[in-house]
């Protein structure tokens, strides 16, 4: 098919039908009764409906091939339209939050979560998803932090890039692969005060070095969309921002793939105060290179107008149509414009049994154990009960899950009482009070008891904001029940967000499951037993209190700082709370214990060409075997602009057997020691660095070392 040509016989009204993205009851429903209400919003009528280029959200093949059928029967032009959805951590079979995947610190896990989406959502004929998300956020209070890999720009790059590899793979045109469309661009996780939709105001430098990354390692992937944010930046919404669209991503990162607007978000720059009505949202939209118009219609009702009058430039419409249609091609939907829909192929592969074998695996990795005062493994002679909100929860795969089915999931009690674990009682209640007289006998003759506690699936994800993430006071009473009935006890946490545990600190164990997915209980009961070792490592900071917030490990570190002892009035610190957080980033326990020592670097000074060689051992000390994710972090400590106290810069996932001892070793390079400046320009600076090595990022071992311009003989 050659593009070109194509695009110069469509009429305007068909070239400006191929921006349009709708949802698809427009196509299968009688539309003056069913969706009259939908298609007065967006003034649409039939003609207008039949020229889209898009679709938005597909509930299976079949689907798909009524609504493909039915528009190519209407259509003029006989092009395919592209189906694309929300596959966000799985389709039907669900792995771990993205949130809690890169607890996992295991890169192939995110690829595996992709690839499995990829083959189950392309039989249903989706040809794009709505991920990676790549928002950097350092704010819990924001419901979304649940889809992204949290507060740290390297770990964000590594994830991000992963998933999009697993969608794409090599080439989106062969079965089994999907469109990665990389969002929100851009900094939509620096909402202010995390509430959603919310203003973002920040410095070019934090953009660069921090928040712009992980939509770069995408694009640098092979992305082949990127969906704009609903936020502003520079006072100027993401939507319609030359800068961003144009200047960034096309000029200097060289994107040629197809942007497209969040739901709605061009209409929505007449409520930021950018726009006078429709019209004007369109004229901004198309001048600052936006592609497709998600659940809006500025485009489909006004651009036709724009360019007879000479407002618009016909060749920005020729541009961004060019893009769509070449998309549809790299596809393959002018091969076969059902490319993937098949219903025998979704009843083999959805859901299958080696699919949530790849999302148990997922799970095993991405809980993170928190505390342990002996209470884990469980141990088989004792007796437990496991009692509070989540209980008897199957609603395990989290936000975003639409094609998941809770229903379908494990009960963490069956998968307990199968390995041989004493429960002898199971109570899903919200308050201890709620515990009848009969729970209670048995509450007083167990061990432990296991508190299922923490958030509703739906307290996190978008539109989810929460000024107070401490739990509900009376998930809190639950551990205070515990004291007083002289008990020990251990929670489990089911949640998206970074909580304010201080409440519930004096249970004796914590162990921090987020949302699983589908396998999460059977992931969850392997881990309490000790079939498995926990290895998740945290990827957000857990606050103290909420007016920590924001908090973040790689944190500035002032004129100030707050030192260790002495007296500390005029400096950077509260009065009431440390500056710390509960649990730092990198931090997670395991039932093994690793010992590092013997750290040594290569070299005391190095060139911008040579490479630092970093050693250190680490050892298991224990007869568990485990997985220990061994951290580097360093520090500029002068440069032109202020670096941070610590910038993760390399990580390594090992597994050790039982008292195994092995040296690790990592190496630094120019690129690890440089940053951006406003321009978006790599500098490198000549100084004296520092390299930490530890188990997270507060636990370290530290040696200096100097970036020189020669090597002095
Ligand atoms: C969300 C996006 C999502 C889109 C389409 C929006 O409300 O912000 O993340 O991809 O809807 O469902």
């Amino acid at each position: 098919m050659d593009i070109k040509k194509l695009l110069n016989t469509l009429t305007i009204e068909e070239k400006i039908g191929q921006m349009l993205q709708i949802a698809p009851f427009f196509f299968i429903k009688n539309l003056e009764i069913e969706v009259a209400g939908n298609v007065n919003d967006l003034a649409l009528n039939e003609a207008k409906i039949f020229r889209a280029g898009s679709v938005l959200g597909i509930r299976n093949a079949s689907e798909m091939i009524e609504v493909q059928k039915n528009y190519l029967k209407k259509s003029r032009h006989q092009i395919p339209l592209m189906f694309m959805a929300d596959v966000i951590h799985g389709y039907e079979t669900i792995f771990p939050v993205p949130l809690a995947l890169s607890t996992s610190w295991n890169p192939k896990l995110a690829y595996d979560m992709a690839r499995v989406s990829a083959i189950e959502a392309s039989t249903a004929g989706l040809h794009v998803t709505f991920s990676p998300m790549a928002d950097l956020s350092r704010d819990p209070r924001w419901g979304r932090v649940v889809e992204g890999f949290g507060e740290d720009p390297y770990l964000n790059q590594i994830f991000t890039k992963s998933i999009v590899e697993g969608y794409q793979q090599d080439d989106i045109s062969k079965d089994g692969n999907i469109a990665a469309c990389v969002k929100h661009f851009a900094a939509y996780g620096a909402s202010e005060s995390g509430r959603d939709y919310n203003t973002v105001d920040m410095s070019r430098l934090s953009m660069h070095n921090d928040y712009f990354t992980g939509y770069k390692a995408a694009v640098d992937a092979g992305a082949h969309l990127i969906m704009t944010s609903f936020n502003v930046l520079d006072g100027i919404p993401a939507t319609v921002n030359k800068y961003l669209l144009k200047d960034l991503l096309r000029k200097s990162w060289g994107f040629k793939g197809v942007t497209i607007s969040d739901y709605d978000s061009l209409h929505q720059i007449i409520e930021h105060g950018c726009a006078e009505d429709d019209k004007e949202a369109a004229i901004r939209g198309i001048e600052a290179g936006l592609d497709i118009e998600m659940a809006s219609s500025c485009y489909t009702n006004y651009l036709k107008k724009l360019v007879e009058n000479q407002t618009v430039d016909i060749k920005l419409i020729d541009q961004a149509v060019y893009r769509i249609l070449k998309l549809k091609k790299q596809i393959g939907l002018f091969d076969n414009p059902y490319k993937g829909a098949s219903i025998e192929q979704e009843e083999k592969l959805v859901r299958s049994a080696n699919h949530l074998q790849r999302a148990k695996e997922a799970a095993l990795e991405s809980a993170v154990l928190l505390k342990n005062d002996g209470i884990l493994p469980l141990n088989k002679k004792l007796k437990y009960v496991m009692i509070g909100p989540y209980a008897e929860s199957t609603s395990t795969n989290g936000p975003w899950s639409w094609h998941g089915r809770n229903n379908l999931n494990h009960q963490l009690s069956e998968l307990l009482v199968e390995q041989g674990i004493s429960l002898i009682l199971t109570k899903e209640v919200s308050h201890p009070s709620d515990l009848s007289d009969s729970d209670m006998e048995l509450v007083r003759e167990s061990d432990v008891i296991i508190l299922a506690l923490g958030e509703h699936e739906k307290e996190s994800g978008e539109a989810h904001s929460r000024s107070d993430i401490r739990l509900p006071r009376k998930q809190e009473s639950f551990v205070t029940f515990s004291e007083f009935m002289n008990k020990k006890s251990m929670v489990l946490l089911y949640h998206g967000r970074p909580l304010d545990l201080t409440n519930i600190m004096q249970t004796n164990a914590i162990l921090d499951v987020y949302f699983l997915g589908s396998m999460a209980n059977d992931a969850i009961a392997d881990l309490m037993t000790g079939v498995n070792n926990p290895s998740g490592k945290l990827t957000m900071s857990y606050p103290r209190n909420v007016g920590q917030i924001p908090i973040y490990y790689n944190h500035l570190n002032t004129g100030r700082p707050k030192t260790d002892g002495g007296h500390n009035e005029f400096v950077s610190y509260y009065l009431d709370v440390e500056n710390s957080p509960l649990f730092p980033f990198g931090y997670g326990l395991s039932y093994s214990n690793f010992n590092y020592t013997d750290m040594s670097v290569s070299k005391k000074s190095i060139t911008k060409d040579e490479k630092l060689k970093i050693s250190i051992n680490v050892e298991n000390t224990t007869n568990i075997p485990g997985y220990e994710t061994v951290q580097l972090y360093i520090r500029d400590y002068s440069a032109t602009i202020s670096r941070p106290l610590k910038q993760l810069k390399g990580f390594k996932k090992i597994w050790f057997d039982q008292h195994e001892k092995k040296t690790v070793e990592f190496e630094l390079s120019n690129h690890d020691l440089s940053f951006m400046n406003g321009e978006g320009q790599t500098v490198l600076e000549t100084g004296r660095f520092a390299v930490m090595i530890g188990s997270n990022s507060e636990t370290l071992t530290k040696m200096d070392f100097h970036l020189v311009k020669e090597v002095v003989k």
